[in-house]
């Protein structure tokens, strides 16, 4: 573990956000649970996911709704993919011909990495974060060179720049970034966008985009809006939408290049999913609840983290990751003893873990069974 990392640098997470906003997560509602919750949470019946940064409230009741509504047109061809377009530009605020819709955001990355990987070279690509663009490109023939995070467990933008090859097709970045939750500074990011933009692809992976509370945030959609060409945003409905096995994603670009992604592509979602995702993402008041519940199940563990004085990235997303000190593959069995499922290993950090948020009850169960355990 490089020496520079400390508990207080960590803290800071993304770029310059300071502990003031920790504090803040600290409501007093959150805390009150905290204390009364933690006295007394029984185990649970059956295991807790916290293993793949799903949401354990969706989806909505209304997107529910809009599924058995449909049920009775699921012989039918066709759908509502129109209508899904017209909404999505509206609120992103681009035209229909700069989206796409997939089956799941994973579509897309891979859909991405193919197309990437037509004309052999190479994509660059932070380390650590989510492979699967990664994998289907490697798949495909490409060289992923890989930039370890900086020693805040940032991704280095700057020893990214320094990677890029003459060969090199796309550039991958993922923010917030994902086993670490933590996120690029805005105009930092958009001065680096803009400039390799001009000469190869850049893919933003947004997947946490929806629970991000940082003002150092900036989603890089205006790019897509503005016309700036090889540039791809990803969205999905798996996090904030409680999608995950429903599977619809989207990508945001220019319009020739939607056009050469759609030719690579090769899914296409239910029209249950359809029209549940035609209401979920009309449905604020869901949207709102999952990031409150997900900002006092975050506060939880995180409390945890400060009083017992363990390293971690704070959090922009739902999960967090911390170093338990524990070999990852013992620490998960012990807690999958205990009925709770925690993320898998992550390189280069073995003694680290990534666990997601699951319901405040069930976060306060993970802070009581850690604590028998390891204090
Ligand atoms: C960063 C990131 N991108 C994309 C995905 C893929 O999600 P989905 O295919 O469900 O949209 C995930 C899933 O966990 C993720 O963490």
């Amino acid at each position: 573990m490089n020496p520079v990392l400390n508990r207080r640098n960590l803290l800071w997470g993304g770029a310059s956000l300071a502990g003031a906003a920790l504090t803040a997560r600290l409501t007093d509602t959150s805390v009150r649970f905290m204390n009364s919750a933690l006295a007394q949470v029984a185990a649970p019946s059956g295991p807790i996911r916290m293993s793949s940064n799903e949401n354990p409230y969706g989806p909505s009741k209304v997107a529910i709704e809009a599924m058995q509504a449909a049920f009775s047109q699921s012989n039918l061809y066709g759908g509502i993919g129109n209508q899904i377009l017209e909404l999505q530009a509206s609120i992103e605020k681009v035209s229909p011909e700069s989206i796409t819709i997939s089956a799941g955001s994973g579509e897309l990355l891979q859909a991405a990495g193919i197309l990437a990987s037509l004309d052999k070279g190479s994509i660059v690509a932070p380390y650590p974060t989510f492979g699967q663009l990664l994998r289907a490109a490697e798949d495909m023939g490409s060289e992923i060179i890989n930039v370890p995070v900086d020693e805040n467990m940032h991704i280095d933008l700057e020893a990214m720049y320094a990677a890029i090859r003459p060969d090199t097709k796309m550039v991958y970045l993922c923010n917030p970034n994902n086993p670490i939750p933590s996120i690029i500074e805005k105009k930092a990011l958009e001065d680096f966008v803009r400039t390799v933009a001009k000469d190869r692809l850049v893919f933003i992976d947004e997947a946490y985009y929806e629970y991000v509370d940082n003002p150092d945030f900036s989603s890089m959609m205006p790019l897509i809006a503005e016309g700036v060409n090889n540039v791809i945003v990803a969205r999905t409905a798996s996090k904030i939408h409680g999608f995950a096995g429903l599977r619809v994603g989207f990508g945001f670009a220019h319009p020739e290049l939607i056009e050469r992604l759609n030719l690579v592509k090769t899914g296409s979602i239910s029209i249950l999913a359809q029209h549940a995702a035609l209401v979920a993402y009309q449905d604020k008041e869901f949207q709102d609840f999952a990031r409150a519940r997900n900002k006092e199940g975050l506060a939880i563990v995180e409390g945890m983290f400060d009083e017992l004085g363990l390293r971690y990235v704070k959090s922009n997303a739902n999960f967090v990751f911390f170093e338990t000190g524990i070999d990852n593959e013992a620490f998960r069995a012990s807690m999958r003893e205990h009925n709770i499922l925690v993320g898998r290993l992550f390189q280069p950090y073995p003694t680290w873990a990534r666990v997601s948020i699951a319901k405040r009850e069930e976060m306060a169960y993970f802070v009581q069974t850690y604590k028998s355990l390891y204090t």
